[in-house]
Formats: structure tokens, C-alpha cells, sequence
């Protein structure tokens, strides 16, 4: 399962990759809108930051084909033409996914709250669709749960199509949809962080550093190593 980090702030990507490599980065409008910088400028600082084998997902605002396209163009040409372009699930948006892929546009279908709409853009040729799992959840629907089906349909049809679920409120829903198998997931970094944060660990950790530095005290002067 790839996990991306879904944030568009240098130093805490940075940070993140310092700690662990992670599979890429995702982006929509509103993450952008949090830098209050040139939205473009700032993803090609992305592009170069993180490792040439990580993936890049940048979003289309336009709500008619022909604006997506002449966006994605737009994106790949000042971007990177290996990058993802994540088209939210409309009429419009379906018939894009489906002229990109014609041109061999790596896309991420988003903005998906059912697993019909994923199905339908796998079809027209979408790589990864983006299940909003915790914004299901609050709606009363179940976000794993409809993630895990997209994955399922995926593989029952076989379709060259993968999940990569979005939208993420604690760990315990990533840990549920990894248990599923899904392609891949993309979080924000307090939740990224919290998949690997126990304070348990933390104590035992410390509890061995005490009992052996304790040790070495009581057998001062003699070799350990023999
Ligand atoms: O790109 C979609 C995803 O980032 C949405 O996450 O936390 O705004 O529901 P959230």
C-alpha cells in the first residue's frame, strides 16, 4: 500500500521525508489555498523536493472538459509531465479522465463518495480514485467500507485501477483500509505521524535504555563485550 502525504507545506514535507519515505504527495485547491503562495510555483518546489520515484497529484478546477484539459496541459507542461492530475468525478470531469488517459495522462479520479462513480472512472481509464473516507463517514455512510468495495470491484473486473483513499481523520481508518488491501492512501501529517506514534513504545524504549545503562554501572570495570 503506497501512503502519500496529503499537505502542501515544503518544510513539513521535508520533515516528513526526513522520517521516513514516504510514496508522494497529494494536493487539492484548499491545501494550496493554506500556503498563500503561487499555487504552481509552489508545486514545482514539491516536484523538486521529493524523490524523483515519488508520485505528485495536483488537482483541475474547471467544470467543463475542455477547461480540464487545457489545465492538465498546463500543469504537465509547467509541472512535470510524469505528474498525477486529479479530476473530481463529474460528467465533464469522466469525459476528461477519459481523453487524458487516450494521451497517456496519469490520472487520479477525486472527489468520489460512491463506489459507482469510482467504478465508472476506472472504466474511463483513471489509474487511482480518491474515496473521501472520513467525509463519509460524517455523512453517516461508511468511508472504509465503500473504499474497500471500490478495491474489490477493482479486482473482481480487472481493471488497472487502484484506490487511493483520501480524507482521513485518525489512524485506526487507515489501519482498516491497509487491512483490506487497498492500493494506496494519502493523509494529512498529524495522522501520517500517528500511525507510527505509541507512548508504550516510548516507555519501553526508555525502560531499556535505564536497565542497561543500570547494568553497565553494576558491572563497572568488567569487559561486556566478552
Ligand atoms: O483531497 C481530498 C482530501 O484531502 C480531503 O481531505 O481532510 O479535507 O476531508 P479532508
Amino acid at each position: 500500500m503506497l501512503v502519500l502525504i496529503d499537505h502542501a507545506n515544503l518544510k513539513e514535507i521535508e520533515s516528513l521525508y526526513e522520517a521516513y519515505p514516504y510514496d508522494g504527495v497529494t494536493t487539492n485547491p484548499s491545501i494550496l489555498r493554506n500556503e498563500h503562495t503561487n499555487p504552481i510555483k509552489l508545486l514545482k518546489e514539491i516536484r523538486k523536493l521529493i524523490p524523483s520515484d515519488s508520485q505528485l497529484h495536483a488537482q483541475v478546477i474547471s467544470d467543463t472538459t475542455e477547461g480540464i484539459l487545457e489545465e492538465a496541459h498546463f500543469m504537465l507542461d509547467a509541472i512535470a509531465e510524469d505528474m498525477f492530475i486529479k479530476v473530481p468525478v463529474s460528467a465533464a470531469g469522466l469525459k476528461a479522465i477519459h481523453l487524458l488517459k487516450k494521451e497517456g495522462v496519469n490520472v487520479t479520479a477525486t472527489a468520489i463518495y460512491t463506489a459507482m462513480q469510482a467504478f465508472m472512472a476506472g472504466k474511463a481509464g483513471a489509474r487511482y480514485t480518491a474515496p473521501y473516507v472520513n467525509r463519509l463517514d460524517n455523512m453517516g455512510a461508511d468511508g472504509v467500507q465503500v473504499a474497500a468495495d471500490i478495491h474489490n470491484m477493482f479486482r473482481i473486473h480487472n481493471m488497472e485501477c487502484d484506490v487511493l483513499a483520501a480524507s482521513f481523520k485518525n489512524s485506526q481508518q487507515v489501519l482498516n483500509l491497509c487491512k483490506k488491501g487497498v492500493g494506496a492512501v494519502t493523509a494529512a501529517p498529524e495522522v501520517l505521524r500517528a500511525l507510527i506514534k505509541h507512548d508504550a513504545t516510548f516507555t519501553a524504549e526508555e525502560n531499556f535504555e535505564n536497565d542497561y545503562l543500570s547494568l553497565i554501572e553494576e558491572v563497572k570495570g568488567i569487559n561486556l563485550k566478552r
